[in-house]
């Protein structure tokens, strides 16, 4: 019996979101600093600070591309001020859970969102709360993930991604 649930495999196996934007109002990247792997994310907003469109690319696993496509289609149609109230726990319920030793993956998702909508703010001269202390360059991922791997060196084309 598979470790993940049908939901997981759902999304990893037809994720939506997945792909490229062309001038996106916000992008934003993260490494997770539990694997090495990486996550880039695209937001577009519209003029009441709506998000009407979120892709993602990922160099990670199957539940880091199934994190970010039910992440990117959580934020979908929400303000940026509702976005940035979306959790990883919430992330989590919607998968349906993941596997303890994959909950970093997740947070890849959550943290590259997050970076996305800071890039987007930067541009504009906006300040949302839900960004206040955030630092896109922060290791963020404390989660014990009950894992020692190492992390494996990053490609050199993922900063063409
Ligand atoms: Fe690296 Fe899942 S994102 S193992």
């Amino acid at each position: 019996m598979s470790m993940y649930n049908e939901t997981v495999i759902d999304h990893f196996t037809n994720p939506r979101n997945v792909g490229d934007m062309e001038n996106p109002d916000g992008e934003g990247t993260y490494g997770s600093p539990v694997c090495g792997d990486m996550m880039k994310i695209m937001i577009r907003v519209d003029e009441n600070d709506v998000i009407t469109d979120a892709k993602f690319k990922t160099f990670g696993c199957g539940s880091a591309i199934a994190s970010s496509s039910v992440a990117t289609d959580m934020i979908i149609g929400k303000t940026i001020d509702e976005a940035l109230e979306v959790t990883n726990k919430q992330v989590l319920e919607e998968l349906g859970g993941l596997p303890a030793i994959k909950i970093h993956c997740s947070v890849l998702a959550d943290h590259a969102i997050k970076s996305a909508i800071y890039d987007y703010a930067q541009k504009h001269g906006k300040t949302y709360k839900g960004l206040e202390g955030f630092d896109p360059k922060a290791d963020e991922d404390d989660t014990d993930h009950g894992c020692d791997m190492e992390g494996p060196a990053l490609p050199e084309h993922f900063k063409d991604l």
